[in-house]
């Protein structure tokens, strides 16, 4: 049995991660200061030290890591157009809380820290795949503070020598991803607008593409690195491997919930990167990554998920 700190451990990914770690036994702590994250995504909350606090507080992160063998960071304001509508805010929790982290894992001696990267530091280069050697270009403060955070990690595993491994997650989908908020991922929005056969908007054309991938594929992911020799420095893509447009994504889910809605097509939204999707090579020689789980599999699994719920009621 090993000790895990999982911040933002009661947001969507976070939770993932723990139930899984309980699942096998481990003991979980988690940091999470509700701004995104809900109790209610944490049903076996009774099992788990559940401190809530902001990590932007340099001692609260310090009392997080106490006694912690791994921390995953988990914790953050995601969404792009968030970020361009408040970049401070999501400065503050993504790259402040992040640097309190680090400096709390490094003084506390913990074995290893996983960072939750994103795709979007890729920006709007041409190239598809996206390979980790391939230069950031941030088009969003969202996608800055993310790469900021990844380059924190690096260099505290160079000067300090604390060991840290970031994931760049590419558009993860899955059970408990909350709908309900114009920021709220694509996936979970257009399952909620067709279970109510009311007709999802779609920012431009439709034929932007993105590298949808299910939740457990990436907790399958994240507890690789926990313990592969090689992660130690690096930044992975985990993904599918594969795109699908927006176009293609609404087709298959109203295939899957069984309505025929045509989408609304909207503006284009300020600081989204056209194309997505990941070279995967790396995650899977390291941490021997193989997804699990494929996109129609994950997508059935989400409706279902969103049927039962109460969440779209
Ligand atoms: C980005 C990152 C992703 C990160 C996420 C955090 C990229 C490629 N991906 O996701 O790694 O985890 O931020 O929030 O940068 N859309 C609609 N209608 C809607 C909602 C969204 O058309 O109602 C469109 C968006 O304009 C976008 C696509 O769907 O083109 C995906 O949007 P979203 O789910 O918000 O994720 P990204 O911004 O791509």
């Amino acid at each position: 049995m090993s000790s895990y700190l999982v911040t933002g451990g009661a947001g969507f990914i976070g939770s993932h991660l723990v139930m899984r770690l309980l699942h096998k036994g481990h003991s979980v702590r988690i940091v999470d200061n509700l701004v995104t994250g809900r109790h209610a995504n944490l049903p076996e909350l009774e099992r788990v030290d559940f401190l809530e606090a902001d990590l932007a507080n340099a001692e609260i992160a310090q009392k997080a890591v106490q006694g912690m063998e791994f921390v995953l960071h988990q914790a953050a304001i995601p969404s792009v157009p968030r970020s361009v509508s408040d970049p401070v805010t999501s400065h503050r929790a993504n790259v402040d809380a992040t640097l309190n982290l680090l400096c709390a894992a490094r003084d506390a001696k913990v074995a290893r820290l996983i960072f939750a990267g994103s795709s979007s530091v890729y920006g709007d280069t041409p190239t598809l795949p996206k390979h980790e050697s391939m230069p950031a270009d941030p088009r969003s403060p969202y996608a800055l503070q993310k790469f900021i955070g990844e380059q924190y990690s690096q260099l505290f595993t160079e000067l300090y020598g604390l060991e840290t491994t970031t994931i760049r997650y590419f558009n993860v989908f899955g059970p408990r991803q909350d709908p309900g908020s114009p920021y709220s991922g694509v996936i979970s929005r257009f399952i909620k607008l067709l279970l109510a056969g009311e007709p999802p908007t779609i920012h431009g054309d439709g034929e932007q593409t993105r590298d949808f991938t299910y939740v457990d594929n990436v907790v399958d992911a994240v507890l690789a690195a926990c313990s592969a020799p090689d992660a130690v420095g690096r930044v992975m893509n985990v993904a599918m491997g594969e795109r699908t447009s927006l176009k293609q994504l609404v087709s298959m889910l109203s295939d899957i919930i069984g309505v025929a809605v045509e989408p609304i097509y909207g503006d284009p939204r300020g600081g989204d990167v056209r194309d997505s999707q990941a070279d995967c090579a790396l995650a899977q020689e390291v941490l021997n990554y193989q997804p699990r789980i494929s996109f129609q599999e994950g997508l059935r699994r989400t409706v279902d998920w969103y049927r039962q719920s109460s969440v779209h009621s």
